[in-house]
C-alpha cells in the first residue's frame, strides 16, 4: 500500500514531453541543443540529415521531466522526413539568425508547415513556443534587431531569446524557460497558461509598428493618400500618436515607430499649403 502510493506521487512528478526545433538550415538549431545538452560547440557545419533524436532529462521545480528532442533539418529538401515528426509536440523552438533575414522572415512559413502538418485537429494553443534570434556574437553582421524578432514573437504569445550556440549565451536561461512553461502547461491541463507571457501590448499596436517599419514613404507611414491635406495628416498623425505614445505602448520598437510617424508628418506638413 505504502508503495503504491509511493509510486503514485513519483508518477505525478515525473513527466514525459517531446520538443521540436525548426528553422531554415544551418540557422544553428543543432548546435543551440548541443550547447545546451554537451556544453560544447562546432564551428564546423554538419547539417542535419532528416532528424536528429535525443533524450535528455531536466529537472523543473519537484519534477523530473524525460525530454525527447527532435531536431529538424531546416533545408526544404527533407520535408517529407519532417512531416511525420510535427504531431504531439508540447513545445517548438523556432530558430532564426540574426544576420539573416530571410531566416527570420521564414519563421512564417515554418509555422505554415507546422499547421499544415497537424492537420484540422492541431491546436497550437497546448504547445509552447520559444524564439531564438541565434548567432548574437556575430554582431557586425546583424541585420534583425532585438526590437523587431521580440515584437513577432511576443505579439504571438511566444517567448524570444537573444542566443549564441557560440558563446553560450542566453541558451540555459531560454531552456529554463522553455521548460518550465511546459511544465505550466501540463499542470495546467495541457493549456498554455493566459499570463504565459505577459505581452503587456495589443495586437493593434505590434501590427501597426510593422506597418510602419515596412512603409514606402511618408505618407505610407501615415496610412494617408499622396496628395491628403493637412488635415488629414494630422488626423492619421493623431490616431498613431494615440497608439504608438511611448507613455502608453510597451511593444518592441514603439520609440523609433513614435518618431518616425513624428518625423513623416513634420516633412509632409511642410510641402502642403
Ligand atoms: P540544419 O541542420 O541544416 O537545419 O542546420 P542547423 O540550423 O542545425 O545549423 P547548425 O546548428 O548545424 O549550425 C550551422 C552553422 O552555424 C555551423 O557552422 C555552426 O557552427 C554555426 N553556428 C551555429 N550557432 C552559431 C552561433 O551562435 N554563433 C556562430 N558564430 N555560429 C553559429
Ligand atoms: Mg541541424
Amino acid at each position: 500500500m505504502e508503495t503504491n502510493i509511493q509510486k503514485k506521487r513519483e508518477n505525478k512528478k515525473s513527466l514525459r514531453v517531446k520538443v521540436i526545433s525548426l528553422g531554415n538550415a544551418e540557422v544553428g538549431k543543432s548546435c543551440i541543443i548541443k550547447r545546451y545538452c554537451e556544453k560544447r560547440f562546432v564551428a564546423k557545419y554538419l547539417a542535419t540529415i532528416g532528424i536528429d533524436y535525443g533524450v535528455t532529462k531536466v529537472q523543473v521545480r519537484d519534477r523530473e521531466i524525460k525530454v525527447n528532442i527532435f531536431d529538424m533539418a531546416g533545408h526544404p529538401f527533407f520535408y517529407e522526413v519532417r512531416n511525420e515528426f510535427y504531431k504531439d509536440s508540447q513545445g517548438v523552438i523556432l530558430v532564426y539568425d540574426v544576420g539573416l533575414k530571410e531566416s527570420f522572415d521564414a519563421l512564417d512559413s515554418w509555422l505554415s508547415e507546422m499547421k499544415q502538418e497537424m492537420g484540422s485537429q492541431a491546436n497550437m494553443e497546448s504547445i509552447i513556443f520559444v524564439v531564438c534570434a541565434n548567432k548574437v556574437d556575430l554582431s557586425k553582421r546583424r541585420v534583425v534587431d532585438e526590437s523587431e524578432g521580440r515584437l513577432w514573437a511576443e505579439s504571438r504569445g511566444f517567448h524570444y531569446f537573444e542566443t549564441s550556440a557560440q558563446s553560450g549565451e542566453g541558451i540555459n536561461e531560454m531552456f529554463q524557460a522553455f521548460f518550465s512553461s511546459i511544465t505550466d502547461m501540463c499542470e495546467n491541463g495541457g493549456r498554455r497558461p493566459v499570463s504565459e507571457v505577459n505581452v503587456g501590448f495589443t495586437r493593434e499596436q505590434a501590427d501597426t509598428i510593422r506597418r510602419i517599419r515596412a512603409s514606402k514613404d511618408s505618407w505610407d507611414m501615415l496610412g494617408v493618400k499622396p496628395g491628403a491635406t493637412r488635415e488629414e495628416v494630422n488626423k492619421a498623425y493623431r490616431k498613431l500618436a494615440v497608439l504608438l505614445h511611448p507613455d502608453k505602448c510597451v511593444a518592441p520598437g514603439s520609440e523609433d515607430a513614435f518618431k518616425a510617424v513624428v518625423n513623416a508628418r513634420t516633412s509632409l506638413l511642410k510641402n502642403i499649403k
